[in-house]
């Protein structure tokens, strides 16, 4: 079937399911796992339930519909699912409530075999190429009462027009591609999302300008490998129709940052590989798109990168850096590494810290090696012990953690412009935003400022926050004393 005939038959199932919950309180309750792309597909979910007449609970015991988003990149996912799906076994004998698990853990089948066995009241299996066909699969599963299961292993597909329900009112994640082709060799996910393809450059700028309308003010573009947007489509001679002059990541770029309304242009992650003269001098040009760039590293030793099939040694990820930080001003970078690849020695192992020593990241988010199935890693002999994996891990954190210390001294006194996106976790009467840079910064002020872009001095610093002030703060402060 045609794509766009198909997202055709999947809103008539929205709409006979919307037929049998008329009237009816329904309720779902959604867990997301893994990273941004997964949280862009649930917000998918989300839409397609809403439609349905279903509302969102927080709460599982109040839930008609209990929904998995599943990872698999790492090891600890696998047990968690386990344990939540078990835990779901008494509300479904008590109320019959439908549960379903989708997203990437799905395309494994020793994962799905093991749901089948194990957690047999499990109604609904579908994987990262069926996402869309949701509403067909709920269907069935409520008026036939019989288990769905719909993966399939495919290269994939891009679908637009899916019904959209957004965590958040000013930021918003816009995925412009899917898949991996880059196969790294510890790295599950080109298996479980099949190849790169990206979307088109008119449904992206649509909309993003769609969401300016609407109020947004971020917008991060997503993608396993953003900056290698349109590339398998200019290689393969596959028609994309240029809009807006956009045939490129640095066009892309270029676009987004005309529209009016949109304040800030975020993007994850790119590959140091693909990372062109061209996209640097965007990053620099547009004035909306934010200076801090996700890097992802791995490893800081050459030999390293080769066994992971990073396509680049430490010196050309160092240039790289190099070249950014003078061409990008104010660039701050954050960046992924993995310690205790498979034959990684602790000598190998230095040349990580020292490319951390060297880069200065802004933040690094970091990962023990973790064996994936059906991966080149997993068969690689000399595993490092989970003992050495650990030492690394700890000081890796430790020098990390001194870095980030001695970072958030720079802020203090520097005036930031954050976006206010709510009120603080621990304290109802402080308002949080992020910097540039992504840095939380805690400050005083009215309500009416969330959702708004501000300017904030930065007073304190702390681990993972910054403490600041805005002008209208001190104002308010100063009349209430002289009320006083
Ligand atoms: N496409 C992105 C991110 C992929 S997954 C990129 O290339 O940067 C996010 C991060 O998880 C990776 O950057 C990597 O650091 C980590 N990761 C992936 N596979 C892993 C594994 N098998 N063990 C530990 N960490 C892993
Ligand atoms: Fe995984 Fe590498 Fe692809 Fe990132 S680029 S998704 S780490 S294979
Ligand atoms: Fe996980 Fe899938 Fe993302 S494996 S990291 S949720 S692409």
């Amino acid at each position: 079937m045609e794509i766009s005939e198909e997202i055709k038959e999947q809103k008539k199932y929205i709409e006979k399911i919307k037929e049998i919950n008329q009237e009816k309180d329904r309720f779902y309750h959604i867990l997301t796992m893994g990273c941004q792309l997964n949280e862009n597909d649930s917000e998918k979910l989300c839409g397609m339930l809403e439609k349905m007449g279903y509302k969102k609970t927080e709460k599982q015991s109040q839930a008609d519909i209990v929904l998995f988003n599943t990872c698999c990149v790492r090891e600890n996912a696998e047990e968690r699912l386990f344990g939540k799906v078990g835990e779901l076994k008494n509300l479904k004998e008590e109320k019959g409530i439908i549960i379903a698990i989708g997203g990437c853990m799905m395309q494994e089948k020793h994962i799905t075999d093991k749901i089948k066995q194990s957690y047999p009241f499990v109604d609904i299996l579908f994987g990262t190429h069926t996402l869309h066909k949701f509403p067909e699969n709920l269907y069935k599963a409520l008026k036939e009462k019989k288990k769905q299961e719909d993966i399939i292993d495919i290269e994939g597909e891009i679908y637009e027009g899916l019904p959209i329900k957004r965590d958040s009112k000013f930021k918003a994640s816009v995925t412009i591609m899917n898949g991996c082709n880059n196969f790294c060799s510890y790295c599950i996910v080109p298996y479980v999302r099949g190849r790169e393809r990206s979307r088109k450059p008119k449904d992206i700028i649509n909309e993003i300008k769609e969401l300016a309308k609407q109020g947004y003010k971020e917008i991060t573009l997503l993608g396993q490998n953003v900056n290698s947007y349109l590339r398998v489509e200019r290689e393969k001679n596959i028609p994309f129709e240029e809009y807006e002059e956009v045939n490129s990541f640095a066009t892309l770029l270029y676009a987004i940052n005309k529209i009016d309304g949109i304040e800030r242009i975020r993007f994850v992650s790119p590959h140091p590989k693909d990372f062109t003269d061209d996209v640097i001098q965007a990053i620099a040009k547009c004035d909306k798109v934010c200076k801090l760039v996700h890097l992802p590293l791995q490893a800081g030793n050459s030999k390293v990168l080769k066994e992971m099939n990073r396509k680049y040694t430490k010196e050309q990820y160092l240039e790289l850096v190099e070249k950014m930080k003078k061409t990008i001003p104010n660039l701050t970078l954050s960046t992924d590494i993995i310690v205790g690849f498979p034959g990684e020695t602790d000598e190998e192992f230095e040349d990580t810290l020292d490319v951390v020593k060297k880069v200065n990241y802004e933040q690094v988010y970091m990962f023990i090696y973790s064996r994936r199935v059906g991966t080149p890693g997993d068969k690689m002999e000399n595993q490092i012990p989970e003992e050495i994996k650990h030492k690394r891990f700890d000081k890796l954190k430790s020098l990390v953690e001194s870095q980030i210390a001695q970072n958030n001294k720079k802020y203090i006194g520097t005036k930031q412009k954050i976006l206010v996106e709510g009120t603080s976790k621990n304290n109802e009467n402080m308002l949080t935003g992020r910097t540039d840079s992504n840095k939380v910064v805690v400050f005083e002020g009215e309500k009416e400022l969330i959702g708004t872009m501000q300017e904030v001095e930065i007073i304190s610093e702390h681990m993972w926050y910054l403490k600041g002030e805005t002008k209208g703060t001190v104002f308010k402060c100063l009349t209430e004393i002289v009320a006083k």
